[in-house]
């Protein structure tokens, strides 16, 4: 509701801003047979389903573009699996990276990202969001002289002691396009002193996804029936972000509170633990009583499973999105978040780490009213930026 009238408000008064369906068809035509030539880059799990969307925009329109995977993430369930499942093409390159501190991983596909621009000279790099594999695309691109596009750009959580922040400031400032999911991003960006002019609303491409593919997880997934579990009788929890799984205390105090919350409201808890937590509960020697823990997931069994959950506990930027998207309260087990429209329209909690505060916060999301309006667009982001790529640059 309370974007609807934003939207239409600010439509009224700054017509360069590009937004929502019909305002681009007559560029859409002028640009066509354009060569311009777009070069994706990619890594990790929520980069590829983010961009599968404008991907596919890229490909229907038979455009100049070539996919360029940096290797961050490379085991099959947070990789492959993605490309299968969205039927997306192969990628021209993988830099097979890998994983490794901060610095090294960045560094190295820095010098990769390098040598692959400088052979293949595209006009404009694209990346995603506020992973090592989108700072380091940014900084090769702007660093030759390449057009930085930036989607999802705008997003702040404002604690720079998150790895995410500096991505997601620096990659911003590099770019020339920049591709904010929201209005509030939108702001943000221009009281950073970015030009009004690079800056576009263009609704968040977790939207399209979710669109794209929601009936088929519907009727194709079989993990609800698998798991034993039914819709709105379990809860699902992600948790793998390096301040939470990393810190011991930080940790045990979450799965201590979805132990908790598992007692209290006699649901199970079922966790599809990334690698970075599966490896952490090794390091800490954690011995978890309950939680139903599985595997990564596939994009259509995790989107089954969230759109059935009676109520989502997580620390992932994208599945505070995707609840918020599919009418499913969510509770942040986070101290600050970089999507405040998830809270401003009721969708979403803060919880933090601390047990009983975990248990609080699920209780006041199971009261809520499941008819908050969608913040993040109509999901038409990927038509949208692939047309303002063609109008500014073609
Ligand atoms: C990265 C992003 C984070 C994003 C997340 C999405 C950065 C700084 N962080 O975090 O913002 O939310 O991806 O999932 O870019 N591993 C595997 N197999 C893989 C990938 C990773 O086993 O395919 C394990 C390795 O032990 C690795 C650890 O997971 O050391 C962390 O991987 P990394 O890519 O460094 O960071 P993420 O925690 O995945
Ligand atoms: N996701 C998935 N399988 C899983 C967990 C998550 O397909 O087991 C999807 C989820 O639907 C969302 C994205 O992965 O689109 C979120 O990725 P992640 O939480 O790893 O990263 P973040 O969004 O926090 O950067």
């Amino acid at each position: 509701m309370f974007c609807a009238l934003k939207f239409c408000n600010l439509k009224q008064m700054n017509l360069t801003f590009l937004i929502w369906e019909g305002e681009l068809k007559d560029n859409v035509y002028a640009c066509r047979g354009s060569a311009l030539k777009t070069c994706v880059v990619l890594g990790t799990r929520p980069e590829i389903i983010k961009f599968s969307p404008i991907i596919r925009e890229l490909n229907g329109q038979g455009l100049d573009y070539f996919v360029l995977h940096t290797g961050q993430h490379y085991s099959y369930n947070m990789d492959r699996v993605f490309f299968e499942q969205l039927r997306l093409p192969e990628v021209r390159y993988n830099l097979d990276v890998g994983s490794g501190s901060h610095g090294e991983q960045t560094g190295k596909m820095l010098i990769g990202v390098e040598k692959v621009l400088a052979k293949e000279k595209p006009d404009v790099v694209l990346v995603e969001g506020d992973t090592n594999t989108a700072l380091a695309g940014a900084l090769a691109a702007v660093k030759l002289g390449v057009k930085v596009g930036h989607v999802e750009a705008g997003l702040r959580s404002y604690d720079r002691g998150m790895p995410e922040e500096i991505n997601r400031v620096l990659a911003d400032h590099c770019s020339d396009l920049l591709f904010a999911p929201t209005w509030k991003a939108r702001e943000i960006l221009l009281g950073e002193g970015v030009a009004e002019s690079k800056v576009f609303v263009t609704g968040n491409t977790v939207v399209d996804a979710v669109f794209q593919n929601l009936e088929l997880a519907k009727s194709k997934a079989s993990v609800v029936s698998s798991l034993g579990l039914e819709r709105d009788g379990f809860f699902l929890a992600t948790v793998h972000r390096q301040e939470n799984v990393d810190c011991e205390a930080r940790f045990r105090g979450i799965l201590r509170g979805l132990e908790l919350v598992e007692e209290r409201f006699g649901l199970p808890v079922v966790y599809p633990i990334h690698p970075r937590a599966r490896k952490q509960l090794k390091v800490f020697q954690i011995a978890l009583e309950g939680l139903t823990l599985v595997e990564p997931l596939d994009y259509l069994s995790f989107l089954q499973l969230e759109s059935s959950a009676r109520l989502v506990l997580t620390d992932s930027g994208g599945v505070q999105e995707e609840t918020c998207v599919l009418r499913v309260p969510c509770v942040t087990l986070r101290d600050n978040t970089e999507r405040p429209e998830t809270l401003e329209v009721g969708s979403n909690v803060l919880a933090g780490t601390v047990p009983e505060r975990i248990v609080e916060k699920t209780a006041e999301m199971l009261g809520a009213k499941r008819d908050w309006p969608n913040p993040f667009g109509d999901g038409k982001a990927g038509q949208r930026i692939v047309d303002i790529l063609k109008r500014s640059l073609g």
